[in-house]
């Protein structure tokens, strides 16, 4: 019997504390947290925290953030945030010093390839690239050369390239052409040159269905990480189900990574 990793790992509730909180542009930051002289638990690529929004009276649940980046060297957890409404709006303004607490790791992670020879391609469109550098590191970690498409809307919407370039090859498309091709990500000239073995993708959601279309024409492994509204996270209030072959799934539990042969999207 095939039992996912992820969905057996243990839950932690954490009181984690702010270590940096960088500005990236007008609608991003980069929250950098540590649990002090405790270990991180292990987490995989794909997988996300539930995070409580202590200071904004108008934010009642949690909010689901992926897993950006473990540093392991520093005993921290990176999330990316783009400032939406006021639970993302609180959060960016956390300080150093500030503790945040997350349950966490929630969900399924990506599946990692049977072989490091296997050709890589990791797809990120908007806030969806942050679990991709956590993704990329870990590939890269166990001897995988990944291939990263980025997508953003403009040159300023562009996110952590350094850290990226640090993992494999970076290729950009921007919407309004100010860097890397102009369009959008299944227009970039790399799916034509490389026969890719699996996608991995994560973005807006027309986004990842031309993905999965362009995998499936293209008979491609491919899987996608959804990010469907939740509220508990943890697989109680039903209220992020997602139409698979095998029923109404929640994606806070059995995803937010799908095979999208699961998947029942008209593509
Ligand atoms: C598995 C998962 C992983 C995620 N990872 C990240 C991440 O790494 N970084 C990050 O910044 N965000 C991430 N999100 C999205 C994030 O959870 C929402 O943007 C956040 O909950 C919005 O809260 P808010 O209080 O700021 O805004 P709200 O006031 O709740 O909503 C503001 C606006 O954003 C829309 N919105 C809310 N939730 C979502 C959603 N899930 N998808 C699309 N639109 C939404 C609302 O419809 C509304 O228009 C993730 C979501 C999921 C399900
Ligand atoms: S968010 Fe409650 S069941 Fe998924």
């Amino acid at each position: 019997m095939h039992v996912n990793i992820t969905a057996v790992m243990k839950k932690f509730i954490l009181n984690l504390e702010v270590t940096e909180n960088i500005r990236l542009n007008d609608s991003y930051t980069l929250i950098k947290l540590t649990f002090g002289t405790s270990l991180l638990p292990e987490m995989m690529p794909g997988q996300f925290a539930e995070i409580r929004i202590d200071n904004s009276s108008t934010t009642y649940l949690r909010r689901p953030i992926s897993i950006n980046y473990i540093d392991r060297q520093r005993n921290e957890i990176w999330f990316l945030i783009q400032i939406v409404g006021n639970g993302t709006r609180y959060l960016a303004q956390s300080k150093q010093g500030d503790v945040i607490n997350a349950i966490l790791p929630l969900g399924t992670g990506f599946s990692m390839p049977p072989s490091t020879s296997d050709k890589l391609l990791l797809i990120g469109g908007g806030v969806g690239t942050a679990p991709m550098l956590f993704l990329g590191e870990q590939l890269r970690k166990t001897g995988s050369n990944p291939t990263f498409l980025l997508g953003a809307k403009s040159k300023k919407d562009l996110l952590q390239l350094d850290n990226f370039r640090t993992y494999g090859n970076v290729y950009i498309t921007t919407e309004d052409g100010s860097y890397g091709e102009k369009g959008y990500v299944t227009q970039h000239p790399i799916l034509n040159k490389i026969r890719f073995d699996r996608i991995y993708t994560c973005g807006p959601r027309p986004m990842m269905m031309a993905i999965a279309k362009y995998a499936k024409a293209n008979n491609v492994f491919c899987e996608v990480s959804l990010e469907n509204t939740m509220a508990c996270g943890i697989g109680i209030c039903l209220c992020c189900v997602e139409d698979t072959i095998d029923g109404h799934l929640c994606i806070c539990k059995e995803g937010p990574v799908f095979n999208i042969n699961k998947l029942l999207w008209q593509i």
